[in-house]
C-alpha cells in the first residue's frame, strides 16, 4: 500500500507547471463519444479519472493512444450497446456524461449511476429533468441510468432550479444533436462549461453564452473531429498557491489563466500573501516568519470562491492567527476532511455548514487520511507546514486529480515522497 510521506516546516523556492483541467478534460472526453470522430486532445492530465475514462471509452470501441503532450483518440465507429461495468462507472462522478453522449448520438443510454466524492446527498434529478424537457424518457432503475428519446430529442428551454455544473454539461451534450433551439437558464458559469461548448464549436455545433447564466444551443447533426487543447487546472494551481502560502517561500504557479483563480488570489491577498500575477503565471511569496491575517470566505458556484478550494483554504487558515470562518456554499457535508486536521492538532469546530477555525495552535505531524480528492490535498497543504512527519494514506484518491502531485511539490523543494508500506 503506498503512502505520501511529508517532513513539514521546509520553506517553497521554485516554479510549478500546472496541468490540463481535469474537470474540463472529462465532459469533452465524453463529448467526442458524441460527436463521433477523430480527436486529438493537447493537456489531458495523467490522473486516475482520465485514465479510467479513456479505459471506458476502449470498452465502447475508441482506440485512444497517449503521445507525448497529445492524446489521439477516434470514436468514429463505436459498439453503441456496449455495457461499461458498474465497478468502473462508479469510481467517479463524471461517468453520468456517458448518458447525455450516447442519447445525443443514439437517442438512447444505459449507464450506470456514478460514485464520486462523498459530499453528502448528490443528487442528479436535474439531469434526468433536463433529458425529459428534450423529449427523452429518463429513469434510475436497478442501479441504472436510462434515458430514450423514442421520437428524436427536440430543442426546448430549460430552466434549472438550481446551479449544476454536472446537469448544465449534460444538457449541453444532450442538446447539441437535439432538433431546434435549445436554451439553458440557471447554467453554471465554470470555465470548464466554457471550455466544452469552445470544443463542440470546434467540431462544428452552435452554442452561445456558455460562461453567462443562459446558453443557447441551435441543434447540429453533422459534427466532426478535431483538435482541441484543454484549458489549465484552476483548482490545481490554486491548491499549490495555497500550499506555497501555508508552507512560505516564493513559488511560481506557471501555465495558468490568472483570471480562473481570481477569488483564489483575493483571498491570499487578504490573508497577507503576495500574489504577483503575470499573463500566464502568478507568484505566490510568504515570508516564512510572516504571520497570516484570518478570513471570512464561503464557497459558492463560479465566479465566486470554489467549493473545491474549501478544504484546501481551510487547511491554510489553520495556520492564520485569530478565528476564521470557512462556509460551504455548495454541498451538504464537505467537512469530513476537518477530522483529520484536528487530529494534526488544529482547533477546528464545525457549525452547521461552517467551519471555525482557531488559528495558530499548532500542528504535528501524525497518520492521517485522504477522505476524498480535495480534503486529500487539504492534508498534505496541513502536513507541509506542520512540524514533523505526517503520513497520509487512501493516495487514489489525491491521485484521482492531481497530476504528479509529490513530484510537483518536490521540485520546488518539499520534502515529501511516494513510499510503498507492506500491507
Ligand atoms: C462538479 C465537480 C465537483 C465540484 C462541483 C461544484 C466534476 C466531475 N465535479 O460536481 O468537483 O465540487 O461541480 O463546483 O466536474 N444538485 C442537485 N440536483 C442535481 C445536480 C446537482 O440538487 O441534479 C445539487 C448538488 O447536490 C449540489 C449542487 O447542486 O448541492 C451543485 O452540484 P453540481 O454543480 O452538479 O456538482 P457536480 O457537477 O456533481
Amino acid at each position: 500500500m503506498d503512502k505520501i510521506v511529508i517532513c513539514g516546516k521546509k520553506p517553497l523556492y521554485g516554479t510549478i507547471d500546472v496541468s490540463g483541467m481535469k474537470n474540463a478534460a472529462l465532459p469533452i472526453l465524453f463529448a467526442t463519444v458524441l460527436v463521433g470522430g477523430k480527436f486529438v486532445l493537447e493537456n489531458l492530465p495523467d490522473v486516475n479519472d482520465i485514465n479510467l475514462t479513456l479505459k471506458i471509452l476502449t470498452l465502447l470501441g475508441a482506440p485512444c493512444v497517449r503521445r507525448g503532450s497529445a492524446t489521439e483518440i477516434d470514436t468514429t465507429h463505436l459498439d453503441e450497446n456496449a455495457e461499461i461495468p458498474l465497478s468502473l462507472v462508479k469510481k467517479m462522478r463524471a461517468s453520468y456524461y456517458l448518458v447525455g453522449a450516447k442519447l445525443g448520438r443514439y437517442g438512447k443510454a444505459h449507464v450506470g449511476y456514478p460514485g464520486g466524492c462523498d459530499f453528502g446527498t448528490r443528487p442528479i434529478d436535474q439531469h434526468l429533468k433536463s433529458f425529459r424537457t428534450l423529449g427523452a424518457s429518463a429513469e434510475v432503475n436497478g442501479g441504472y441510468i436510462d434515458a430514450e428519446a423514442k421520437d428524436g430529442l427536440y430543442g426546448s428551454h430549460i430552466f434549472f432550479d438550481m446551479v449544476s455544473v454536472g446537469a448544465t454539461i449534460n444538457a449541453i451534450l444532450a442538446a447539441t444533436r437535439a432538433e431546434g433551439m435549445t436554451i439553458i437558464e440557471s447554467a453554471a458559469r465554470e470555465p470548464h462549461i466554457v471550455d466544452l461548448a469552445n470544443f463542440l464549436n470546434t467540431c462544428g455545433a452552435h452554442i452561445t453564452g456558455a460562461g453567462t447564466d443562459t446558453i443557447k444551443i441551435r441543434g447540429e447533426k453533422n459534427l466532426h473531429g478535431c483538435s482541441y487543447d484543454i484549458i489549465p487546472d484552476m483548482i490545481e494551481a490554486g491548491t499549490y498557491m495555497t500550499a506555497a502560502a501555508a508552507a512560505g517561500g516564493r513559488v511560481v504557479v506557471r501555465g495558468v489563466i490568472p483570471k480562473h483563480i481570481e477569488s483564489v488570489t483575493a483571498k491570499l491577498l487578504e490573508m497577507g500573501v503576495t500574489v504577483n500575477v503575470a499573463d500566464d503565471s502568478v507568484e505566490i511569496v510568504r515570508e516564512p516568519d510572516k504571520e497570516l491575517t484570518r478570513i471570512m470566505v464561503k464557497a459558492v458556484p463560479y465566479p465566486g470562491f470554489p467549493t473545491d478550494m474549501q478544504p484546501q483554504i481551510c487547511a491554510l487558515v489553520c495556520g492564520a492567527k485569530g478565528t476564521s470562518y470557512v462556509s460551504e456554499g455548495v454541498w451538504d457535508n464537505r467537512f469530513r476532511y476537518v477530522e483529520e486536521l484536528v487530529r494534526m492538532g488544529a482547533h477546528i469546530l464545525v457549525e452547521g455548514k461552517t467551519a471555525i477555525v482557531e488559528g495558530g495552535a499548532p500542528m504535528k505531524g501524525t497518520q492521517v487520511s485522504a477522505v476524498d480528492l480535495r480534503g486529500g490535498a487539504a492534508v498534505v497543504i496541513a502536513a507541509l507546514a506542520a512540524e514533523g512527519i505526517t503520513v497520509i494514506d487512501n493516495i487514489e484518491l489525491i491521485e484521482r486529480g492531481y497530476d504528479d502531485l509529490v513530484g510537483k511539490l518536490a521540485g520546488v523543494g518539499a520534502d515529501i515522497r511516494r513510499v510503498s508500506f507492506p500491507d
